[in-house]
C-alpha cells in the first residue's frame, strides 16, 4: 500500500467506496474489505450506509483507530443551525466520536461559504473530525474556504481516465491539498476500454488494475474504487507490484481529450 502523511496520520491511498451498498450487503462487504486489508472507508450521510459501516468496523478485528473513516455532510445540512447537529448524527450511526475526515458533500449557493466552513472548523474543534476537507469544490470555492481559515486537507472529485483534472490539480498540489479520485474506473466504464486492455495484458494485470495503477503513479492522488465483490475487492489491492511506463501513463492521460464527466447535478457548481 501507499500512504499519505495527513497531520502526522497515515492516509492508505486506496480506499474503499460505499456509494449505494447498503443493509446487510454493506456490512458483509465492509467486514470482508476489512478482512482482506482495507484500512480507508469512505462513506456520506447521503449513502444511507452509515450505521452499516459503524456495525462493519465494530464487529471487525481492526481497532477503530487502525482505520482511516471519512464522512461527508450533505449540503442542506451546511448551515450554521444544522452542521454540528448533522455530524453528531452521523457520529452515532458510525458508532465512534469521531472521523478522520469529515467533509462538506458539495457547495451549496443558498448558503454562506463562510457560514459552512466556520461549523466545519468547529466540527474539527470539537473533535469530531481529526481533519477537514470538501468534496466537488472547484478552485474558487477552494481557495475561499482556505481563505476562510480552514485547514483543507482534502478535496474529494470525480477522477478517472476519461475527465481533465489538470487545472484543479496543479492548483490543490501547489496548495498542498491531497485529490481523492471518486469514481475511480469511471463508475466501470474503464472495464471494456480497449486501450487500457493492451496495457493490461502487457502486464498480465486486469483493466481496473491498470487504472488503479495509473492514479498511484501520480502526486497527492488517493482512490476510492467501490466493490461488492470480495475477488474484486482483493484485485484493487493489489497493484503495488509493478509499475507503468511514462510511455503508457501518456496513453492513459490521452482517453480525457475531449473531458467527460459522468456525475452530474442540479446542485454542481461551475467547473474548472
Ligand atoms: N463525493 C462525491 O460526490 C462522490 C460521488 C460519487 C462517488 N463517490 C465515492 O466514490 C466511490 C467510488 O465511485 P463509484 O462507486 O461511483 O464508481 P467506481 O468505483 O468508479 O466503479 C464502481 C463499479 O466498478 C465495478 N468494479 C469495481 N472494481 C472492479 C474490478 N476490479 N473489475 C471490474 N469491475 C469493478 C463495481 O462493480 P462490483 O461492485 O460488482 O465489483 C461497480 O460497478 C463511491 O462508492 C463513493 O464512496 C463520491
Amino acid at each position: 500500500m501507499k500512504y499519505f502523511k495527513v497531520g502526522g496520520q497515515d492516509v492508505p491511498a486506496i480506499g474503499l467506496g460505499t456509494y449505494l451498498i447498503k443493509g446487510e450487503e454493506a456490512v458483509k462487504t465492509i467486514e470482508q474489505a476489512i478482512d482482506i486489508g482495507y484500512r480507508h472507508i469512505d462513506t456520506a450521510q447521503l449513502y444511507e450506509n452509515e450505521a452499516e459501516v459503524g456495525t462493519a468496523i465494530q464487529q471487525s478485528s481492526v481497532d477503530r483507530s487502525d482505520i482511516f473513516l471519512t464522512t461527508k455532510v450533505w449540503p442542506t445540512r451546511i448551515s450554521e443551525e444544522d452542521f454540528i447537529p448533522s455530524v453528531e448524527d452521523s457520529l452515532r450511526k458510525l458508532k465512534t466520536d469521531y472521523v478522520d475526515l469529515l467533509l462538506i458533500h458539495w457547495p451549496n449557493k443558498d448558503i454562506p461559504l463562510r457560514e459552512s466552513i466556520k461549523e466545519l472548523i468547529k466540527a474539527q474543534e470539537q473533535g469530531k473530525a481529526k481533519h477537514i476537507g470538501v468534496s466537488n469544490f472547484p478552485i474558487n470555492e477552494l481557495a475561499r474556504s482556505i481563505g476562510a481559515g480552514a485547514n483543507i486537507v482534502c478535496n474529494q472529485v470525480e477522477y478517472h481516465p476519461y475527465i481533465d483534472q489538470s487545472l484543479l490539480k496543479s492548483w490543490m498540489d501547489h496548495n498542498n491539498i491531497l485529490m481523492t479520485a471518486y469514481c475511480p474506473l469511471a463508475q466501470g466504464r474503464v472495464i471494456q476500454d480497449r486501450s487500457i486492455q493492451k496495457i493490461a495484458e502487457e502486464h498480465g494485470k486486469t483493466t481496473a488494475q491498470i487504472v488503479l495503477r495509473w492514479f498511484m503513479e501520480q502526486e497527492n492522488t488517493l482512490a476510492i474504487p467501490k466493490s461488492s465483490n470480495i475477488d474484486r475487492l482483493k484485485a484493487n489491492l493489489e497493484i503495488f507490484d509493478f509499475k507503468l511506463s511514462t510511455e503508457q501513463i501518456n496513453v492513459i492521460n490521452e482517453l480525457a481529450k475531449p473531458s467527460q464527466r459522468f456525475v452530474r447535478s442540479s446542485i454542481e457548481p461551475e467547473w474548472d
